[in-house]
Protein backbone atom coordinates (compact mmCIF):
# COMPACT_ATOMS: atom_id res chain seq x y z
CA UNK A 1 0.00 0.00 0.00
CA UNK A 2 1.00 3.64 -0.72
CA UNK A 3 1.62 5.70 1.92
CA UNK A 4 -0.68 7.76 2.46
CA UNK A 5 -0.62 11.17 4.52
CA UNK A 6 -2.82 13.82 6.26
CA UNK A 7 -0.85 17.02 5.79
CA UNK A 8 -1.73 19.95 8.01
CA UNK A 9 -0.59 23.29 6.53
CA UNK A 10 -0.68 26.11 8.93
CA UNK A 11 0.73 28.60 7.15
CA UNK A 12 0.77 32.31 8.94
CA UNK A 13 -2.00 31.65 11.81
CA UNK A 14 -1.95 31.05 15.22
CA UNK A 15 0.06 31.70 18.12
CA UNK A 16 2.66 29.69 19.79
CA UNK A 17 -0.27 28.72 22.56
CA UNK A 18 -2.69 28.20 20.17
CA UNK A 19 -0.76 25.78 18.55
CA UNK A 20 0.36 24.06 21.26
CA UNK A 21 -3.36 23.93 22.29
CA UNK A 22 -4.39 22.69 18.82
CA UNK A 23 -1.61 19.86 18.86
CA UNK A 24 -3.08 18.44 22.56
CA UNK A 25 -6.40 18.23 21.14
CA UNK A 26 -5.53 16.65 17.55
CA UNK A 27 -3.25 13.88 19.70
CA UNK A 28 -5.33 13.62 22.74
CA UNK A 29 -7.20 11.48 20.35
CA UNK A 30 -4.94 8.75 20.21
CA UNK A 31 -5.70 8.00 16.44
CA UNK A 32 -3.61 4.73 15.55
CA UNK A 33 -1.81 5.33 12.23
CA UNK A 34 -1.33 1.68 10.31
CA UNK A 35 2.41 1.32 9.05
CA UNK A 36 1.04 2.78 5.89
CA UNK A 37 -0.48 6.16 7.23
CA UNK A 38 1.65 9.36 7.90
CA UNK A 39 0.21 12.58 10.06
CA UNK A 40 2.67 15.27 9.05
CA UNK A 41 2.58 19.00 10.41
CA UNK A 42 3.46 21.79 8.33
CA UNK A 43 4.22 24.74 11.40
CA UNK A 44 5.34 28.21 11.19
CA UNK A 45 9.69 27.95 11.57
CA UNK A 46 9.39 29.31 15.87
CA UNK A 47 6.54 26.04 16.22
CA UNK A 48 9.05 23.81 14.77
CA UNK A 49 10.75 22.37 18.04
CA UNK A 50 7.45 23.11 20.11
CA UNK A 51 5.75 20.68 17.88
CA UNK A 52 8.45 17.91 17.84
CA UNK A 53 8.00 17.77 21.09
CA UNK A 54 4.46 16.86 21.77
CA UNK A 55 4.79 14.52 18.65
CA UNK A 56 8.16 12.96 19.64
CA UNK A 57 6.75 9.39 20.30
CA UNK A 58 3.64 9.19 18.46
CA UNK A 59 4.08 6.52 15.81
CA UNK A 60 3.80 7.87 12.22
CA UNK A 61 3.58 11.84 13.32
CA UNK A 62 6.14 14.02 11.62
CA UNK A 63 6.69 17.36 11.90
CA UNK A 64 7.37 19.55 9.20
CA UNK A 65 8.61 23.38 8.06
CA UNK A 66 6.85 25.01 5.08
CA UNK A 67 9.55 26.42 3.21
CA UNK A 68 13.61 26.17 3.18
CA UNK A 69 16.16 28.25 1.59
CA UNK A 70 17.40 27.38 -1.83
CA UNK A 71 20.79 28.07 -0.84
CA UNK A 72 23.33 25.78 1.80
CA UNK A 73 24.55 28.60 4.42
CA UNK A 74 25.45 32.11 4.61
CA UNK A 75 24.75 36.07 4.54
CA UNK A 76 21.26 35.49 3.88
CA UNK A 77 19.33 37.29 6.41
CA UNK A 78 16.14 35.70 7.21
CA UNK A 79 16.32 32.21 5.40
CA UNK A 80 16.49 28.62 7.23
CA UNK A 81 18.56 26.42 5.58
CA UNK A 82 17.61 22.78 5.11
CA UNK A 83 20.96 21.51 7.22
CA UNK A 84 18.72 24.18 9.89
CA UNK A 85 16.15 22.13 9.58
CA UNK A 86 17.67 18.65 9.70
CA UNK A 87 19.92 19.40 12.88
CA UNK A 88 16.63 19.68 14.55
CA UNK A 89 15.60 16.69 13.13
CA UNK A 90 12.94 17.70 10.91
CA UNK A 91 11.63 14.90 8.75
CA UNK A 92 9.71 17.14 5.75
CA UNK A 93 9.34 20.46 4.18
CA UNK A 94 6.81 22.05 2.09
CA UNK A 95 7.87 23.16 -1.19
CA UNK A 96 6.59 25.60 -4.23
CA UNK A 97 3.58 26.00 -2.37
CA UNK A 98 1.35 28.44 -4.67
CA UNK A 99 1.23 31.01 -1.71
CA UNK A 100 4.87 31.14 -2.14
CA UNK A 101 4.79 31.17 -6.16
CA UNK A 102 2.66 34.01 -5.67
CA UNK A 103 4.10 36.52 -3.37
CA UNK A 104 7.48 35.61 -2.52
CA UNK A 105 8.38 34.85 -6.69
CA UNK A 106 9.24 31.19 -6.09
CA UNK A 107 10.41 29.63 -9.43
CA UNK A 108 10.55 26.34 -10.76
CA UNK A 109 14.35 26.86 -11.01
CA UNK A 110 14.61 27.68 -7.27
CA UNK A 111 12.69 25.15 -6.29
CA UNK A 112 15.02 21.75 -7.61
CA UNK A 113 17.50 23.63 -5.40
CA UNK A 114 15.22 23.81 -2.07
CA UNK A 115 14.02 20.33 -3.44
CA UNK A 116 18.44 18.86 -4.13
CA UNK A 117 19.23 20.14 -0.90
CA UNK A 118 16.10 18.84 1.13
CA UNK A 119 17.36 15.65 -0.09
CA UNK A 120 20.97 16.07 0.87
CA UNK A 121 19.72 16.35 4.19
CA UNK A 122 17.68 13.63 4.26
CA UNK A 123 14.30 15.66 4.57
CA UNK A 124 11.65 14.75 2.68
CA UNK A 125 10.21 17.29 0.09
CA UNK A 126 5.96 17.95 -0.22
CA UNK A 127 6.58 19.76 -3.24
CA UNK A 128 3.33 21.49 -4.19
CA UNK A 129 1.78 21.93 -7.96
CA UNK A 130 -1.25 23.30 -9.63
CA UNK A 131 -2.92 25.96 -11.67
CA UNK A 132 -4.42 28.56 -11.52
CA UNK A 133 -8.46 29.22 -12.79
CA UNK A 134 -7.72 31.01 -16.23
CA UNK A 135 -5.28 28.34 -16.71
CA UNK A 136 -7.95 25.45 -15.63
CA UNK A 137 -10.91 27.33 -17.48
CA UNK A 138 -8.71 27.11 -21.03
CA UNK A 139 -8.29 23.40 -20.21
CA UNK A 140 -4.82 23.77 -19.77
CA UNK A 141 -3.94 22.45 -16.49
CA UNK A 142 -2.36 19.45 -17.78
CA UNK A 143 0.46 20.77 -19.59
CA UNK A 144 0.87 23.39 -16.64
CA UNK A 145 1.50 21.19 -14.50
CA UNK A 146 3.82 18.59 -16.60
CA UNK A 147 5.75 22.14 -16.67
CA UNK A 148 6.04 22.45 -13.06
CA UNK A 149 7.54 19.12 -12.76
CA UNK A 150 9.63 18.66 -15.29
CA UNK A 151 11.25 22.08 -14.44
CA UNK A 152 11.93 21.39 -11.10
CA UNK A 153 11.91 17.53 -11.06
CA UNK A 154 12.60 15.42 -14.00
CA UNK A 155 16.27 15.88 -13.46
CA UNK A 156 16.10 13.46 -10.41
CA UNK A 157 17.96 10.09 -10.36
CA UNK A 158 15.36 7.39 -9.83
CA UNK A 159 16.17 6.29 -6.77
CA UNK A 160 15.69 10.53 -5.36
CA UNK A 161 12.81 10.50 -6.92
CA UNK A 162 11.14 7.91 -4.59
CA UNK A 163 12.12 10.09 -1.98
CA UNK A 164 9.99 12.88 -3.02
CA UNK A 165 6.39 13.57 -1.92
CA UNK A 166 3.50 15.67 -4.41
CA UNK A 167 0.86 17.80 -3.59
CA UNK A 168 -1.43 18.68 -6.41
CA UNK A 169 -3.38 21.92 -5.75
CA UNK A 170 -5.10 23.81 -7.64
CA UNK A 171 -4.85 27.16 -7.19
CA UNK A 172 -8.83 27.69 -7.50
CA UNK A 173 -9.70 25.29 -5.18
CA UNK A 174 -7.15 27.19 -2.50
CA UNK A 175 -9.07 28.96 0.29
CA UNK A 176 -11.91 28.98 -1.27
CA UNK A 177 -14.35 26.84 -0.40
CA UNK A 178 -14.68 25.31 -3.99
CA UNK A 179 -13.15 22.04 -3.71
CA UNK A 180 -12.46 20.20 -7.25
CA UNK A 181 -14.20 17.04 -7.09
CA UNK A 182 -13.31 13.84 -6.67
CA UNK A 183 -13.25 13.18 -10.59
CA UNK A 184 -11.47 15.78 -11.26
CA UNK A 185 -8.93 15.18 -7.89
CA UNK A 186 -8.58 11.74 -9.65
CA UNK A 187 -8.37 12.99 -13.20
CA UNK A 188 -4.72 15.25 -12.50
CA UNK A 189 -3.49 12.41 -10.07
CA UNK A 190 -3.27 10.04 -12.83
CA UNK A 191 -1.80 12.02 -14.96
CA UNK A 192 0.58 13.24 -12.70
CA UNK A 193 1.49 9.21 -11.81
CA UNK A 194 1.13 9.02 -15.79
CA UNK A 195 4.18 11.72 -15.83
CA UNK A 196 6.21 10.35 -13.55
CA UNK A 197 5.64 6.85 -15.29
CA UNK A 198 6.51 7.82 -18.58
CA UNK A 199 9.40 9.56 -17.34
CA UNK A 200 11.15 6.94 -15.04
CA UNK A 201 8.58 3.85 -14.68
CA UNK A 202 5.47 2.47 -13.37
CA UNK A 203 6.88 0.67 -10.52
CA UNK A 204 8.85 4.33 -9.46
CA UNK A 205 5.39 6.40 -10.42
CA UNK A 206 3.22 3.88 -8.15
CA UNK A 207 5.29 4.10 -5.35
CA UNK A 208 5.15 8.36 -4.72
CA UNK A 209 2.17 9.61 -2.90
CA UNK A 210 0.22 12.03 -4.37
CA UNK A 211 -1.52 14.45 -2.09
CA UNK A 212 -4.63 16.90 -2.69
CA UNK A 213 -5.05 20.05 -1.14
CA UNK A 214 -7.84 22.98 -1.78
CA UNK A 215 -10.45 23.31 0.59
CA UNK A 216 -10.13 19.74 2.05
CA UNK A 217 -12.83 19.24 4.78
CA UNK A 218 -14.03 16.97 7.36
CA UNK A 219 -16.93 16.36 5.28
CA UNK A 220 -15.07 15.53 1.77
CA UNK A 221 -12.09 13.71 2.80
CA UNK A 222 -13.20 10.14 2.74
CA UNK A 223 -14.60 11.19 -0.84
CA UNK A 224 -11.00 12.71 -2.01
CA UNK A 225 -8.75 10.47 -0.34
CA UNK A 226 -10.71 7.22 -1.50
CA UNK A 227 -10.21 7.91 -5.29
CA UNK A 228 -6.88 5.32 -6.84
CA UNK A 229 -4.66 7.85 -7.02
CA UNK A 230 -5.46 10.21 -4.28
CA UNK A 231 -3.01 9.44 -1.51
CA UNK A 232 -4.26 11.74 1.36
CA UNK A 233 -4.44 15.94 1.61
CA UNK A 234 -2.27 19.03 2.18
CA UNK A 235 -4.96 20.68 4.01
CA UNK A 236 -4.71 24.77 5.25
CA UNK A 237 -8.17 26.59 6.96
CA UNK A 238 -9.71 22.70 8.55
CA UNK A 239 -6.18 21.95 10.05
CA UNK A 240 -6.51 24.62 12.39
CA UNK A 241 -9.65 22.97 13.69
CA UNK A 242 -9.23 20.11 15.88
CA UNK A 243 -12.10 18.38 15.37
CA UNK A 244 -11.44 18.91 11.68
CA UNK A 245 -8.82 17.80 11.10
CA UNK A 246 -8.77 14.62 13.13
CA UNK A 247 -11.80 13.99 10.60
CA UNK A 248 -9.37 14.29 8.24
CA UNK A 249 -6.39 11.94 9.83
CA UNK A 250 -8.76 9.06 9.92
CA UNK A 251 -10.11 9.59 6.67
CA UNK A 252 -6.92 8.32 5.18
CA UNK A 253 -7.24 4.85 3.38
O1 LIG B 1 -1.32 23.78 1.56
C1 LIG B 1 -2.68 23.54 1.75
C2 LIG B 1 -3.48 24.74 1.41
O2 LIG B 1 -2.98 25.45 0.34
C3 LIG B 1 -4.94 24.42 1.21
O3 LIG B 1 -5.62 25.42 1.88
O4 LIG B 1 -7.44 26.29 3.28
O5 LIG B 1 -7.91 25.40 0.95
O6 LIG B 1 -7.30 23.82 2.81
P1 LIG B 1 -7.16 25.21 2.24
Amino acid sequence: MRQQIAAANWKMNLTYQQGEQLLDAILKENIALADHQAAVFAVPFPYLMMASQKLSGRTNYYVSAQNCSDVKAGAYTGEVSAEMLKSINIGYCVLGHSERREYFSERNQSLAQKVQLCLDNGITPIFCCGESLSIREVGAQEGFVETQLMESLFHFSEADIRKIVIAYEPIWAIGTGKTATAAQAQEMHAHIRHLFAKKYNKATADHIPILYGGSVKAANAMELFHSPDVDGGLVGGASLVATEFISIIRALK
